[in-house]
């Protein structure tokens, strides 16, 4: 009977409130003026373009048809230790990519830079494979990350404290499928 039954409705989870940070349409702005630039700078190259998952692959998405260039793709898997809207201080690096880089331009393209970390993680581990140069573009930095150092060539919004989710961004995987940006509000 259990098997044969219709699935009942799962239990909703309570869903936070939202407050809107960037419209969809501030949001695709910014992403062609970004691709402007990276055209400019990038003329007569191939960038391999590398972002890691899961919270880029939308940006990254609009980014590479807004950027109209010869480039490539590739692929990092990140992950913070800890669940939860706090940074563990450790990030687990998955390296699922397929191109050699060695003597190749290379854009990091990140969601939201936080601490840093995952960044700084990438660059290290791209770094150590002898790239021509290595930039990179965030859609998203804290402006405490900016502050401290954190270096983004291509920065499409400085954003306060407070957690952000949409356009790929998730909160604990919920979240990334909506198309603008929010602060999730409430504890
Ligand atoms: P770090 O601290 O390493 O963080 O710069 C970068 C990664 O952590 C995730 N992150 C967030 N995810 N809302 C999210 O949904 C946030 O406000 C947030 N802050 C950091 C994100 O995956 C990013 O790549
Ligand atoms: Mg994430």
């Amino acid at each position: 009977m259990a098997d044969t039954a219709l699935p009942t409705a799962r239990p909703r989870r309570s869903r936070k409130p939202l407050k809107l940070l960037f419209s969809r349409s501030r949001i695709r702005r910014r992403v062609r003026e970004l691709a402007a630039e990276i055209r400019r700078d990038y003329q007569g190259r191939t960038p391999v373009l590398v972002a890691p998952l899961k919270g880029a692959f939308v940006f990254l998405a609009d980014l590479i048809r807004a950027l109209d260039m010869p480039l490539e793709v590739d692929f990092v898997r990140a992950s913070s230790y800890g669940t939860g809207t706090k940074t563990a201080g450790r990030v687990a690096l998955t390296d699922i990519s397929t191109i050699d880089v060695s003597g190749r331009p290379v854009l990091l393209v990140e969601d939201i830079v936080d601490t840093a970390l995952t960044l700084e993680t990438i660059r290290r581990h791209y770094l150590a494979r002898g790239p021509a140069d290595l930039r990179v573009c965030a859609l998203l930095a804290r402006r405490s990350a900016l502050d401290a150092g954190a270096v983004v060539e291509y920065l499409g919004f400085a954003v306060p404290d407070g957690f952000v989710v949409g356009y790929g961004i998730d909160y604990a995987e919920r979240y990334r499928h909506l198309p603008d940006i929010h602060v999730l509000e409430g504890p």
